[in-house]
């Protein structure tokens, strides 16, 4: 026999009981995104990799480790995409939407790739929710990105929600505060992890990010002789641009009332980030707490070969955050009024006709396999539908049909002409009990 295969490591299939709470909350999304006139764009699943590498930065734990590469037939040099605004900014590029205005406000949803160690909440294939304005600078826009963030997350039920904010400022300032770092963490580098000794030489300020037990016990003090009172803060070095923009977008999310708590350790995963960074974490998840993120690139899309064009974003994890809703039993959709319809020996022929005809506008299910009818009805009371109809041989002979309403056994045999009505009649009384 055959070797029974099974999802690749890190990999889920998502089955149908379970689609229905992502369909729930892709809609919420969706719904809100509309309200926030943002468009869609949808872009490959792989890319050169070269984009990957040049945005999400050669450094940067996502392309040293985490990338899907691979040559094609014709030896191009591909990746599975690990991320969504790299495409995005690589479109807006490639299709000139600079020149169809100047501001894009733009977003995507889909599965994204990243070799990582799997475990509870982090996948080599999740999804992501994101998005991105593309073509300005003003604070503005970093806060309307933060209030859509926030809003998404209220329209599945979040409550209390505390952003995590920081700024990164800009690349000098980013240098020379990775200089006073490096320097700071010196007498202990020695105790860090290989990864984070590498890190220290290429780029200091992911130490910070480490979530290495020894690493982060070395930043709190409890080991290898540093005092965290004297770690140096990145708002030490910021330069005034990056203070004043900063300034500002605090000021927007003050007047919108967004709980946000300032974390300077706050560094994100992708290098190109400039000025503002942000995250909402979710502590009942474990380690992989990050609900989402975002922030700041003015420099990506020059980075790429376009011309100096700032842009600021977020991604939501869209596994984690359903993890979530399933631990609060939430975000479970109504089912639509289904029918199921029954039929006998004498009324088989029909029926496919009639079932076909309902399906232009109800979600009817029907017995495939010539069961008898009290199979059928059982079927029927399985399937959760409403209302069943009985096409029994009497009846259809004098143009009726009987309407079971199945949530309390009643019964009505009306004519064809008048089943449309009285079919709504029954879903809706049912949809009225559930919401009162
Ligand atoms: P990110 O922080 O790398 O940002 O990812 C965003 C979210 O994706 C994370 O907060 C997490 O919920 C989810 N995520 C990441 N990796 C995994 C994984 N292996 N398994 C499950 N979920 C995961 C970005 O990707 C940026 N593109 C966000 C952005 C948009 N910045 C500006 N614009």
């Amino acid at each position: 026999m055959a070797p029974r295969h099974q999802a690749p490591r890190g990999t889920r299939d998502l089955l149908p009981n379970e689609i229905e709470r992502w369909q729930w909350a892709e809609a919420q999304a969706r719904a809100v995104l509309q309200c926030y006139c943002y468009r869609e764009i949808r872009t490959p699943l792989f890319e050169d990799y070269e984009l990957f590498a040049r945005s999400s930065g050669e450094s940067s734990d996502v392309v040293q480790k985490e990338m899907y590469r691979f040559k094609d037939q014709s030896d191009r040099d591909l990746a599975l995409r690990p991320e969504g605004t790299a495409g995005a900014c690589r479109a807006y590029l490639e299709h000139g939407l600079a020149s169809q205005g100047r501001i894009h406000r733009l977003w995507y949803l889909g599965p994204m790739f990243r070799y990582g160690r799997p475990q509870k909440g982090r996948y080599r294939q999740f999804w992501q929710i994101g998005a991105e304005i593309i073509g300005t600078a003003a604070p503005g826009a970093d806060v309307e990105m933060i209030a859509l963030f926030v809003d998404i997350f209220e329209a599945w039920g979040f409550e209390n929600l505390t952003v995590a904010l920081n700024s990164v400022g800009t690349p000098e300032s980013r240098r020379a505060y990775g200089d006073r770092l490096r320097q700071w963490l010196a007498p202990a580098a020695e105790h860090l992890t290989e990864d984070s000794r590498r890190r220290l030489e290429a780029n200091p300020l992911r130490v910070l990010d480490s979530k290495a037990p020894i690493d982060q016990a070395i930043l709190g003090g409890r080991q290898g002789g540093l005092d965290p009172a004297t770690m140096p803060h990145m708002m030490d070095v910021l330069d005034d641009e990056s203070r004043e923009h900063f300034d500002a977008v605090r000021g927007g999310l003050d007047a919108l009332g967004i709980v946000y708590e300032i974390d300077q350790g706050l560094v994100r995963g992708l290098d190109y980030y400039t000025r503002t960074a942000f995250e909402v974490h979710d502590k009942s998840l474990g380690a992989q707490s990050a609900l989402g993120g975002g922030g700041r690139y003015d420099g990506l899309i020059e980075e790429l070969g376009g011309p100096a064009t700032p842009g600021v974003g977020f991604s939501i994890g869209l596994d984690r955050t359903l993890l979530v809703l399933e631990q609060r039993g939430d975000g479970v959709p109504e089912k639509p009024g289904t029918i199921y319809v029954a039929c006998m020996e004498a009324t088989r022929s029909a029926t496919p006709a009639i079932v076909r005809a309902l399906r232009m506008v109800y979600a009817v299910d029907w017995d495939l396999e010539a069961k008898s009818l009290n199979a059928q009805l059982r079927a029927a009371s399985k399937s959760g539908a409403r209302l069943a109809i009985l096409l029994g041989e009497d009846e259809w002979k004098r143009g009726e049909v009987v309407l079971k309403d199945l949530r309390d056994g009643s019964q009505q045999t009306v004519d064809l002409e008048t089943m449309v009505g009285a079919i709504d009649r029954i879903l809706d009384s049912a949809q009225e009990a559930h919401s009162e």
